[in-house]
């Protein structure tokens, strides 16, 4: 008598999905070079810790400011370099102690020599009370993030993990899209710069600097926030990766 044969097993949909070779992942060079020139750009005026060369008025009257804003460069762009180690996939599956250490790094640094030097420089800003405003609030958006993120990654609650930290990641960055966002409204407003400005370039570029302080991390938070809108709860990870 021949024996019934087993029905073909259904492929287990938990089984883990084998890994994408890195030319499927084309974002993880560019955002890496993006932070590589963003340092290149940010640092040199602050290397000689001449605060003549500081980009913006540096306040003679608050001992504090200038240490505080060299600090901060400083962190900010160790931690831009740390961002693409953190999102590349390959690195977390092969390497995770790498992906522990690096972010710890990103937060136990970040917080104190970035958000929290981020905070007390926000209200300073040359640029206006409204930009004022704006800073503030994207530190402590990005305050408020990391630290999320990190006590989630503490509780093992690696969703919500990889959710609070992909929003850190997007506010950090923000910085350096805000320098592409002034010169593209800069370029947007120059039709205007007569009607507008009086001809007054600085003028032109001081009110769109608020427009760009707002829309650098206005835009990618909404952007992120789609994107993780499109996967549904119950496709975001629950597990270490
Ligand atoms: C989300 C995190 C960050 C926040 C909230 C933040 C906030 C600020 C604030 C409020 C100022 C003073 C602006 C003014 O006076 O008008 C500033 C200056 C500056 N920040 Fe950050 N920052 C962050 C991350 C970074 C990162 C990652 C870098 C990378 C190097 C960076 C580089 C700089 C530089 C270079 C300046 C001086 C302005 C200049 O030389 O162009 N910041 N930041």
């Amino acid at each position: 008598m021949t024996q019934p044969t087993a029905a073909p097993t259904p492929p287990d949909s938990r089984a883990p999905r084998p890994p994408r070779p890195w030319w499927r992942r084309p974002w993880i060079v560019p955002l890496a070079l993006f932070g590589l020139v963003f340092a290149a750009y940010a640092l040199p005026p602050y290397t000689s810790l001449d605060p003549e060369q500081a980009r913006l008025p540096v306040r003679d009257d608050l001992a504090w400011h200038y240490p505080v804003l060299v600090t901060h460069i400083f962190a900010g762009a160790l931690l831009t370099l740390i961002v693409p180690l953190q999102v590349w996939p390959w690195l977390r599956r092969r390497h995770p102690s790498v992906h522990r250490w690096s972010g710890r790094v990103y937060v136990l640094l970040g917080v104190p020599l970035v958000g929290v030097p981020g905070l007390l420089l926000g209200p300073l800003s040359s640029v206006g009370p409204d930009a004022r405003i704006s800073n503030v609030l994207w530190a402590l958006l990005w305050l408020a993030c990391t630290v999320l993120g990190y006590l989630a990654a503490r509780r093992r609650d690696f969703a919500r993990h990889r959710a609070w930290m992909l929003r850190s990641f997007v506010l950090l960055y923000g910085v350096a899209l805000n320098r592409i966002v002034l010169v593209l409204l800069a370029l947007l407003m120059l039709p205007w710069l007569d009607s507008g400005f009086g001809g007054d370039v600085e003028a032109m570029i001081l009110s769109v600097a608020v427009s760009s302080s707002y829309l650098s991390w206005v835009l990618p938070l909404l952007a992120v926030e789609w994107w993780l809108g499109r996967r549904a709860p119950g496709r975001l990870r629950t597990t270490a990766r």
